[in-house]
């Protein structure tokens, strides 16, 4: 068989709906739930028929190889989405890697591939993303199986009823001196390529990322015996906080964003003041320095509301990656076979974390970007054409042969 575009964005499509999402009603897919694991079968069968070897690591990663060699080019990225998610954010790396295999079918690479699809680059379901690409490479230690998801089970349990063993987890970890390097194919998740006409991008670094999950505790108590003057309403200090870290970030440069995506209020009744509020805080930038003053004003606005109004406030640094520049290498090669196919090489910057940026830290990492409609992504409106899917294909292709020229592998 040989490689096609429109076949691995009919496979994303066919991963969009039940068993492969938990939910019936849109596509939901996180971290070792069942659909998850069914979405695990469906891709290994894929893989084999590709000509691939399969196995699950420790960490629930499917890892597909191909061909021989002491070392692998890695060709990545996650199955896992967020919620009410669209059917290309992740799965669309995967598909094409295996596609990548059916084209190269025959020949000789002084190399060996491997496919990994990781589990949670989301952090989806447990509260830190890319967890299951930095167990791969190192980044992460046995504090990480205490984690917990909404429900408060832990990432060991989750393991456990998965069938995997948590006393393994570590495992998955490799020898970075056994890549060559990484590549990820992507939708951009941004309007830029399709402004531009343009139907492929080169990555060339990904932006610096860190989020906080927030704690504001008033009082809870009666919603028609509590004074408006008197009342420690957890869930109004909440919303100044909010448009405080909105106003922060809106008068920031342009790539600065910061975000509020989850809120729990309890005890979360009609006629009850607002005990407690949980909230989240992603904020990223292009440079760490931009990112780390807008996150130190963030947290100076909250300290601040929370004393006026009378409630108490702490947070929770939960995850922290830095801006990841992509190798300058592999940024040619993948430029030129970009060019190959007859489309303009434009380099980008990734708003969007990927699990490239993990592989970054420890080998040479390369990200392709996809045009995608309306730039719109994290939404079940999430559009690619297969046209743009085949020039993808072609370039990751070439790419793959340009190293295994290259010679130093
Ligand atoms: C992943 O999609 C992220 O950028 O949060
Ligand atoms: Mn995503
Ligand atoms: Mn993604």
């Amino acid at each position: 068989m040989v490689g096609s575009g429109k076949r691995a964005v009919e496979r994303c499509n066919l991963l969009g709906v039940a068993p492969f999402s938990d939910s019936p009603d849109f596509l939901y897919r996180p971290y070792l739930g069942p659909a998850h694991l069914s979405a695990l079968d469906q891709l290994s069968a894929w893989m084999r028929d590709a000509g691939m070897t399969t196995r699950i690591d420790p960490a629930g990663n499917l890892v597909g190889r191909f061909g021989d060699g002491p070392k692998s080019l890695i060709i990545a990225s996650h199955i896992d989405s967020v919620h009410d998610a669209g059917r290309y954010d992740g799965p669309l790396g995967i598909m094409l890697g295996i596609e990548c295999i059916e084209a190269l079918r025959g020949e000789a690479l002084p190399f060996a591939i491997e496919v990994y699809a990781f589990g949670d680059e989301e952090g989806s379901r447990f509260p830190a993303p890319m967890l299951t690409s930095r167990v791969v490479c190192g980044q992460i230690d046995a504090t990480a199986l205490d984690v917990a998801d909404r429900a408060g089970g832990s990432l060991a349990s989750a393991l456990a009823s998965a069938g995997l063993n948590k006393d393994a987890f570590l495992d998955a970890r490799r020898d970075p001196a056994e890549f060559i390097g990484y590549l990820e194919a992507h939708i951009e998740q941004g309007p830029v390529l399709e402004a531009e006409g343009l139907a492929l991008g080169v990555v060339t670094a990904i932006a610096a990322q860190k989020r906080y999950e927030v704690l504001v505790e008033g009082v809870a108590g009666h919603a028609g015996t509590n004074s408006m003057s008197l009342r420690k309403d957890a869930l109004t200090a909440a919303a100044e906080m909010v448009l405080a870290i909105e106003a922060i970030a809106r008068s920031g440069s342009g790539d600065l964003v910061a975000t509020v995506g989850r809120m729990s209020v309890a005890p979360g009744a009609p006629n009850v003041v607002p005990g407690k509020v949980v909230f989240t805080i992603d904020v990223r930038a292009g440079a760490e320095g931009v990112r780390d003053l807008a996150a130190e004003a963030i947290l100076n606005a909250i300290a601040e509301i929370s004393a006026r109004r009378r409630v108490a406030a702490s947070h929770n640094l939960v995850h922290d990656l830095p801006a990841s520049p992509c190798d300058a290498a592999l940024m040619d090669l993948l430029s030129e076979a970009v060019a190959a196919t007859g489309q303009t090489p434009r380099r980008i910057v990734s708003g969007a974390g990927h699990d490239a940026m993990v592989f970054a830290k420890v080998t040479s990492a390369a990200m392709l970007f996809i045009r995608c409609k309306d730039g719109v992504s994290h939404n079940p409106l999430e559009s690619v054409t297969t046209q743009d899917a085949e020039l993808a294909l072609d370039a990751m292709v070439q790419f793959i042969k340009n190293i295994g020229k290259r010679g130093n592998v």
